[in-house]
């Protein structure tokens, strides 16, 4: 696992999104894995600049989606659907059809489970996936003590995650679904490349434990550590609980520019 130190988010972002313009520019037709959250926005800002700006052309690029809430009305402002189509497709300029999500709204949501888990091999595999943390150290929506080898799948929110989301429902707690769609760790597992960022005080902990601490399913990004390629990007404020912190600044000084993330 790499990890990298950054100043703050705006630093995370502009890094991780180079990194995913290099790939674009390398595999046009890449698949790139996005999270929600607040996290990552500050990707998409640095890679719809860029788009932006001619540095790269996203448009043949295709996304899947990591999660989504079960039971939300189609088209619900804050269905992961919803946001990955206002924070990432349109700003990229991508076209809504190269976008693959699981459908929490469908009858029979098992089935669309293992439908979605189905269409992500089927695709080729995921060139690079993007992860936030949650604060009790999930990722995606595996909640604590998810199977490290789990596939895709319907998961219970802990009542942590839903006060920490209840932000993009009116700070109502009531409209926070209790069910959700997530790609399995195992599933996640599969990805190419996995790039995390963390950012804020308040993953801290969340990403001591994930770097450092033991491979645990109570802490479900720890299974980072068990991937080839994994980068964990950190501000100053996520990574101050790291024991290693020096030697991990060191180790990405020395590292030369032309190998990236
Ligand atoms: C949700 C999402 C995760 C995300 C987490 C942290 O639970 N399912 O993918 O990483 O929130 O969100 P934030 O970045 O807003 O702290």
């Amino acid at each position: 696992m790499e990890v990298v130190i950054v100043p703050d988010a705006k630093a995370g972002g502009e890094l991780i999104a180079e990194a995913m313009a290099a790939l674009i520019r390398r595999k046009p037709d890449a698949l790139l894995g996005v999270a929600t959250g607040s996290t990552p926005l500050p990707i998409y800002e640095a890679l719809a600049a860029k788009v932006a700006a001619g540095a790269v052309d996203a448009s043949t690029a295709r996304i899947c989606q990591l999660d989504e809430y079960v039971g939300l009305p189609q088209g619900h402002p804050e269905s992961y659907r919803s946001v990955v189509l206002r924070e990432v497709v349109e700003p990229l300029g991508l076209t809504p059809s190269s976008f693959m999500g699981p459908d929490g709204s469908a009858a029979d949501v098992q089935a669309a489970c293992e439908a979605y888990d189905q269409a992500l091999a089927a695709s080729g595999g995921v060139d690079l996936q993007l992860l936030g943390i949650g604060t009790d150290g999930h990722i995606g929506f595996n909640e604590p003590c998810s199977s490290l080898s789990s596939r895709t799948r319907i998961k219970t929110l802990t009542n942590q995650t839903r006060v920490d989301n209840a932000r993009f429902f009116d700070n109502d707690i009531e409209q926070v679904p209790h069910h959700v769609i997530t790609q399995g760790i195992g599933t996640i597992l599969e990805a190419r490349h996995l790039v995390l960022l963390a950012t804020g005080e308040g993953k801290a902990d969340a990403v001591a434990a994930t770097v450092e601490g033991p491979l645990s399913a109570l802490v479900p990004a720890s299974a980072l550590q068990l991937h080839r390629h994994a980068t964990v990007v950190v501000d100053e404020a996520a990574a101050s609980k790291l024991k290693l912190a020096e030697y991990f600044r060191a180790t990405f000084a020395a590292k030369p520019e032309w190998q990236g993330l």
